[in-house]
């Protein structure tokens, strides 16, 4: 299999935030203690996951970042926009993920890490209201302001290549609208202020043309619509999404294949969450929440089939919630209560309490999805990045294609596409050459 050409990683990257949050300073922190202090990055395949290449008696396992070419981690650099004036250490101190201890230990680079201002709408983020926000005359106006951030933080930081992942708050649910279904018509729409266009979709249409890969990492519909997709496309940029997949739905992931797999029915799945950070504030305002709901609730449908198991699945009841507890903090709480049922229809139970640390699970996601959208841009991997499914709630997908969600396929899917690029063998797990079936005495081929 040919090697596809890849750019060498030379020189800095930049990871370019929308939000310095939770979860991006717990992302910034974690780096910065990775390479200053030598903390096992937790999480993170780029960092720490092996490859198998060839036959299973090979035993030969790279490390991932050993096998493809990845920006390092000392080559990072970092920068963020925020409606609050807060450096990265305040606002990682405010979030309160990680402990003052371990803060200190990186403070002064954090202290560096000073937000630019935002584009902010308050129709698209009710909960929270914040002073470092940009002016300008309508919305192009701010593309152009976003696009000369970008531009002046590549030069000044001196990066050979950036990347922008979403980390700000969830904006309330929209339908589609005509403004969303051309670049035609979005770029008019820009000029004429239409209410449609979000601040999400300002910060996405500002690194694409400033040929920036761009990563959702909320579940509003940014990049679901013609327009960006095809503005990707036409400048080759990589983009891909949607909503980090870090708690109750990366279980969701895992169990509903297990128990398709093993043709077991279910009845009913309630997942309930506490969380008390500032995300589950903005999530507290029902069209933020709608989002979010939307994001999580599809993907049982889509692992599960009922329409091609209408007896084990059609008319399960599926329910998502999510309550704002503030003495949680970042500690979310989720529940899943699943009702299942077996052979003879005998049912039976399974409970969940996953007592996780949001932020944790999703800061290496988004140092994982830097990089590997850095290694498809310089692979000119463009347009939507679906082999990268395995981080998302609500992976981005062809039109034509249902999205996969289980978790394994996900998983392997994004390790043949790295052998792929890389000229390697695809490893199908078929494993037939090992054994000798059919009596004929031949030895495994090798
Ligand atoms: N933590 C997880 O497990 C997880 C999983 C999936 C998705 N997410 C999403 O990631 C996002 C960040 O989560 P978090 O816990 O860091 O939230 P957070 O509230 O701590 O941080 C978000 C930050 O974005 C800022 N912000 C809001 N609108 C902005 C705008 N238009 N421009 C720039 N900054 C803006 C807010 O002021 C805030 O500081 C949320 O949308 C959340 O839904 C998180």
């Amino acid at each position: 299999m040919a090697k596809i050409n890849i750019e060498p990683a030379n020189g800095k990257l930049g990871i370019l935030t929308p939000g310095l949050g939770a979860v991006s300073t717990t992302f910034m922190a974690g780096v910065m203690l990775s390479r200053k202090h030598g903390f096992a990055p937790v999480g993170s395949l780029t960092q720490m996951q092996t490859i198998r290449l060839g036959k299973r008696d090979a035993n030969n396992s790279p490390l991932i970042k050993d096998f493809v070419p990845l920006a390092k981690l000392t080559d990072i650099e970092f920068g963020a926009w925020d409606i609050f004036p807060d450096n990265a250490y305040e606002a990682a101190m405010k979030a309160g993920v990680l402990s003052k201890e371990h803060l200190g230990m990186v403070k002064d680079e954090l202290e560096k890490i000073k937000p630019m201002t935002a584009v902010f709408d308050h129709k698209f983020i009710k909960n929270i209201d914040g002073p470092n926000v940009k002016t300008g005359k309508d919305k192009l106006d701010l593309v152009e302001q976003v696009r000369a951030d970008i531009r002046a933080f590549k030069k000044e930081k001196n990066c050979s290549r950036l990347v922008m992942v979403w980390c700000a708050s969830t904006e309330s649910y929209i339908e589609e609208q005509p403004v969303h279904r051309s670049l035609e018509a979005f770029e008019k729409g820009l000029a004429e202020g239409d209410p449609s266009i979000s601040p999400s979709m300002i910060y996405a249409y500002a690194a694409i043309m400033e040929g920036v890969p761009y990563v959702n990492g909320s579940p509003q519909i940014t990049l679901d619509m013609p327009a960006l997709i095809e503005l990707a496309r036409q400048k080759g940029i990589a983009i891909a999404g949607k909503d980090f997949k870090t708690g109750q739905t990366l279980m969701k992931t895992a169990v509903a294949p297990m128990l398709k797999n093993r043709m077991l029915g279910v009845r009913g799945w309630f997942s309930t969450n506490i969380l008390g950070n500032r995300d589950g504030l903005v999530l507290d305002d029902p069209g933020s929440f709608k989002s979010k709901e939307i994001s999580k609730k599809s993907v049982l449908d889509f692992i599960l089939q009922p329409d091609k198991y209408p007896d084990l699945y059609k008319g399960m009841y599926h329910k998502v919630r999510i309550e704002y507890y503030p003495p949680k903090g970042d500690d979310k709480e989720g529940w899943d209560n699943i009702d299942l049922f077996g052979w003879m229809g005998y049912p039976m139970q399974i409970k969940i309490n996953f007592l996780c640390k949001d932020s944790i699970l999703a800061a290496p996601i988004v140092l994982d999805l830097a990089l590997f959208m850095d290694l498809a841009q310089r692979a000119k991997m463009h347009g939507m990045q679906e082999w990268l499914s395995f981080y998302f709630k609500a992976p981005m997908h062809a039109p034509d294609l249902y999205p996969e969600h289980d978790l394994s396929i996900q998983h392997m899917k994004l390790k043949n596409t790295l052998r792929y690029i890389m000229g390697e063998e695809l490893i199908t797990h078929l494993g037939i050459e090992y054994y000798d079936y059919w009596g004929t005495g031949k030895e495994s081929k090798k």
